[in-house]
């Protein structure tokens, strides 16, 4: 099994969001695991005057505050501390060095670090600059990692730029870019089911699948995002880093072994297939779309243009739908189909194989003839499992069919822990795995295939952004994507797919 080493993990943006909500709660939720190692220092950084029995009070706050958890509290905020700095100064770093090398005597750790930078994109460029100024990039004595959040860039030249600037100060085997999609326990479940079952790998191909639809919906809408967002849209926030690498593990070759090169030389060889949709095919590949106001239930829905943050006559989408095609031998001529949105009516995320149709109809069509061909559905989240739907006979007389579900949930196996997408990939860049992080040159390559659809839209307003009832689908043109199949409608249930939707 593999072990971390000693060592301090520095957070960057320290006072921010992310820190509170998911980075700090990871931790502690490794630290109950007993998967942090004895000798072990957060250290959080940021313009914010606090000192270590302010932050930890502040983090306190998003920890399970529950009266049985008062000693493991206790026990974990110990290893918190704090560092204020200015990090858009170089000058200030030789301050964060010698903060470091006292907590490395004090809790008898090597000058082992992990770097992890939550912090606006601005200062991807400026930290590991300054960290290299002052040798924290060396090596020699201790490991250095550097974890960086995304956006990886902002477009295609900024993102090259980026990994450039990156392996200026860091080897890419110290960098390790986060996507926390790869952290989901059913994302890493797509290659068990794939290439540990016999039954699935002969039938995943060209040959028997018909279409590959994958969804990622979200009931919520942009928070108080707005302002990020607003300069973001879903093809930057969902669709360039999250939904690709869906696209990436569903359609890959097998691996000759799991370890990251393997498995990421996989993925980058389907990005590198992926038919490129260039600025005049966009129209007719890529829906975008606009939540408006709306009314769910009693309730009055805001639309996109009145949130906090977002311009009053923004054309940025909050609703994508694509259709596109991987040229390689694998999946010639198979569309995939991809679909993401803010204020949706369910939030699911799932990736479907549409199966082919048998080539002769012995029994006539189904009873619910759109959903004929068999169907496998795999379910990230909620209610994560795996749903297969096939054809029965209904008792009785004749031979009528009928979609039936065979489905298996992760909750049934309530003993088993399932760990954080977080904490799943911060236990890995401490055991020095990058194989659920981003390499570069893939991040790359998927920037690559979408830039000229992000190009299309600001070259050309006459591309239309269609407008959805906060609450809805998404605009109804989505339909004409689909060749001779249709969107499914996904409930957060996948147990009775098909049959109701709980509220
Ligand atoms: C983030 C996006 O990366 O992923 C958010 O910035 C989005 O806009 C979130 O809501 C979705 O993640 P999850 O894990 O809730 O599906």
């Amino acid at each position: 099994m593999k072990y971390s080493e000693s060592h301090i993990l520095v957070i960057f943006g320290a006072s921010g969001d992310l820190t509170k909500r998911k980075l700090i709660p990871a931790l502690y939720e490794l630290h109950t695991q007993n998967l942090l190692p004895e000798k072990f220092a957060v250290l959080g950084v940021s313009r914010t005057e606090l000192s270590d029995l302010e932050f930890r009070e502040k983090m306190k706050e998003f920890l399970p505050n529950l009266p049985q958890n008062q000693k493991d509290i206790d026990e974990f905020l110990i290893h918190l501390y704090y560092q204020p700095l200015s990090t858009a100064d170089a000058t200030e770093f030789p301050v964060l060095k010698t903060r470091l090398e006292s907590l490395c005597l004090s809790w008898s750790i090597p000058e082992n670090y992990i770097f992890y930078l939550s912090t606006p994109p601005n200062l991807y460029q400026i930290i590991p600059q300054s960290l290299a100024e002052v040798g924290l990039n060396d090596s020699s004595a201790g490991f250095k990692r550097l974890i960086i959040e995304k956006p990886f860039g902002y477009d295609l030249k900024s993102a090259k730029e980026l990994n450039k600037n990156l392996l200026n100060y860091f080897k890419e085997d110290q960098l390790y870019r986060i996507d926390h999609y790869l952290g989901k326990e059913t994302v890493q479940n797509m290659l068990v089911t794939r290439f540990s079952n016999g039954i699935f790998e002969p039938v995943w191909n060209r040959n028997f699948v018909h279409h590959v639809e994958i969804t990622s919906a979200e009931t919520l809408g942009v928070e108080d995002r707005g302002g990020y967002y607003d300069h973001s849209g879903a093809m930057r926030d969902m669709v360039q880093n999250h939904l690709m690498q869906l696209v990436g593990l569903v359609a890959m070759e097998p691996p000759v072994v799991i370890e990251a090169d393997a498995i990421r030389n996989e993925t980058l060889k389907v990005f590198q297939s992926l038919r490129p949709i260039s600025e005049s095919e966009v129209e007719k590949h890529v829906i975008r779309g606009q939540y408006t106001q709306s009314h769910i239930g009693n309730e009055l829905i805001k639309g996109y243009r009145e949130e906090h943050g977002v311009d009053p006559s923004s054309r940025t989408e909050t609703f994508l739908a694509m259709k596109f095609y991987i040229d390689n031998f694998r999946w010639a001529g198979v569309p995939f189909y991809i679909r993401t949105g803010k204020k949706l009516p369910a939030r699911v995320t799932e990736v479907v194989i549409h199966f082919k149709n048998t080539p002769h109809h012995l029994f006539g069509t189904t009873s619910d003839s759109d959903q004929s061909n068999s169907q496998l559905v795999l379910r990230i989240q909620p209610d994560e499992g795996i749903l297969l739907k096939i054809g029965m006979k209904i008792p009785g007389a004749g031979f009528r069919v009928q979609t039936v579900n065979m489905d298996f949930h992760y909750n049934e196996l309530s003993d088993v822990y399932l760990p954080s997408a977080y904490g799943r990939l911060l236990l890995d860049c401490m055991q020095g795995d990058a194989t659920l992080y981003s390499r570069g040159d893939a991040v790359e390559k998927a920037w690559e295939f979408v830039q000229p659809i992000l190009d299309a839209w600001q070259n050309n307003p006459n591309i239309p952004i269609y407008s959805y009832p906060a609450g809805t689908w998404g605009p109804e043109v989505v339909d004409q994507l689909m060749e001779d199949s249709v969107w499914r409608f996904p409930c957060k249930n996948l147990a009775h797919d098909g049959e109701y939707c709980e509220l």
